[in-house]
């Protein structure tokens, strides 16, 4: 009896270690596969693109007016094999708009796509109609016209579709692009702010190829969507840009579906971080790092010596969560982005204003209301995105604290449309104005935020996960803005 005992047990453990081993190879396979490096890999062959400033004129009622055109199209990445892509007036994401505070804006979008999209314009205040989410779908073959006042400060603000649970999709593909405001405080300030030469849009993304050369929309095991291997800026993989000035500012702009990017140069130099989603920052914040989660930007100042070359590198992030999520959603990865190459003799450039632009801090009292968001599982406070339903109703010209709670130690970053908001407690790159912040795992972030201008019971802003795949995947809800006192209405549940 006593034998039997052991050679059963004997076999057993012989069968445990084998499963073990086998398990722990493919384990390994898996956590060495997961993990992308391409620090000193990179060829800078390609001058980067630089998106055109979209042409605009102002038309017979004073409104600045764009033309933006969705189209499918070809894009060569820098293989030489083109691959499937979508853009707006071009084969991969769009022209820059520009605009003014106080001007009124009217942006005619045309959907060339044979599906349909939308087109959100994210940072911006705007009426809740004209905001282009999931509510304002544009059919193939059709032109939606919003039209809005600018009333912010300036900003690097961009634009994407936003369509119901295909947001990642129409990014991934190339329908995206930036979006700068101005204002004259910011005019008067001495910055960088030639277009194209010294102050540059950064358009950072992640790719991923499949042998063919076509782009490749699998999702990875960590469930963060589409975690690229290669980087693209403004399209170019593999980019340069020639600087001719001592002083190049920056305009970094995370496009990613749900890669964190944490910037830093090549030779750990510091640079002024001058803003961040919805402005410049009270006084710039030197540093050698900036992170920013699907969704962010920041301005950065570099000062650039004659004749150098350095590379703007993102260093692996630090997500919060534990080591297995952390190497499965990107934060053992590292990558060479873009080289900057210095002419000879560069053209001086006066140093960084020391006083960049008013924030009033919002004061927690100020504020008539306290929500709660516990994001856990592509829910949002336990429900999935609902076109029909409508998650909160907030009061016109109120101020409110929204408490956001990450809950499932997946990483995670918080969007509310409509307005820019303050985070309660942040300082240095948290100074200024956000609209989308990175809540860590197991954490919270208290934010502050005022609603004003727009009421519209029955059109609903999004509040949502910037991680695309997260948002498209349910971790969304909506909110509409009342005129006090006032009931809301009823969306519409659109189908695409
Ligand atoms: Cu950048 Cu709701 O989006
Ligand atoms: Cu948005
Ligand atoms: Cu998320």
């Amino acid at each position: 009896m006593k034998r039997k005992f052991a050679w059963v047990l004997a076999i057993g453990i012989t069968g445990v270690l084998a499963v073990c081993a086998g398990g722990a190879a493919i384990a390994a396979w898996a956590w060495n596969r997961a993990q992308v490096e391409t620090i000193g890999q990179v060829d800078f062959t390609t001058r980067m693109a630089i998106p055109p400033l979209a042409p605009s004129h102002v038309d017979s009622r004073g409104r600045r007016v764009f033309d933006l055109r969705a189209q499918a199209g070809r894009h060569d990445f820098g293989a030489g094999r083109p691959a499937s892509t979508w853009g707006f007036n071009g084969d991969y994401l769009g022209p820059t708009l520009r605009a003014k505070r106080g001007e009124q804006v009217l942006v005619n979008v045309r959907n060339d796509l044979d599906a349909p999209t939308t087109v959100h314009w994210h940072g911006m205040h705007l009426p809740a109609a004209m905001d282009g989410g999931p509510h304002q779908p544009i059919r193939p073959g059709t032109t939606w016209s919003p039209t809005w006042t600018i009333d912010q400060a300036a900003a690097t603000l961009w634009y994407h579709p936003h369509l119901h649970q295909s947001t990642e999709e129409h990014v991934y593909r190339g329908l995206a692009g930036m979006f700068i405001l101005d204002d004259e405080p910011s005019a008067a300030l001495d910055l960088p702010d030639e277009y194209g030469v010294d102050d540059v849009p950064v358009i950072v993304q992640d790719k991923k190829f499949r042998g063919d050369g076509e782009l490749d929309s699998s999702g990875s095991t960590g469930g963060m969507g589409v975690l690229g291997d290669t980087i693209a800026v403004n399209g170019t993989v593999g980019a340069y840009h020639e600087v001719a000035t001592q002083r190049l500012r920056m305009r970094l702009l995370n496009a990613s579906s749900g890669r964190v990017f944490n910037f830093g140069f090549s030779d750990d130099r510091d640079f002024a971080l001058i803003g961040t989603d919805g402005g410049l920052l009270p006084q710039p914040y030197q540093t050698s790092r900036i992170q920013l989660a699907p969704g962010e930007r920041a301005e950065i100042v570099v000062t650039m010596r004659p004749a150098e070359r350095v590379v703007l590198r993102s260093y692996p992030p630090d997500l919060g969560t534990n080591f297995l999520n952390e190497r499965f959603a990107g934060g053992d990865d590292a990558f060479d982005v873009l080289q900057l190459r210095a002419a000879d003799s560069l053209v001086p450039r006066a140093p960084v204003p020391g006083k960049l632009a008013d924030v009033p801090r919002m004061d927690e009292s100020s504020a008539v209301h306290v929500r709660e968001f516990t994001l856990s599982g592509h829910e949002i406070n336990g429900h999935k995105m609902d076109m029909g339903r409508v998650d909160q109703v907030v009061a016109k010209d109120t101020a409110e604290v929204w408490e956001v709670h990450n809950n499932d130690g997946q990483p995670h970053s918080f969007h509310v449309h409509d307005v820019q908001f303050q985070v309660l407690g942040g300082d240095g790159p948290l100074a200024g104005w956000k609209d989308t912040v990175y809540v860590p795992a197991n954490s919270t972030r208290r934010l502050i935020m005022r609603f004003t201008d727009y009421a519209d019971p029955d059109t609903p802003y999004m509040f949502h996960c910037h991680m695309l795949y997260h948002e498209d995947r349910g971790m969304m809800g909506q909110f509409v803005v009342v005129e006090p006192g006032q009931q809301p209405g009823r969306p519409e549940h659109h189908h695409g």
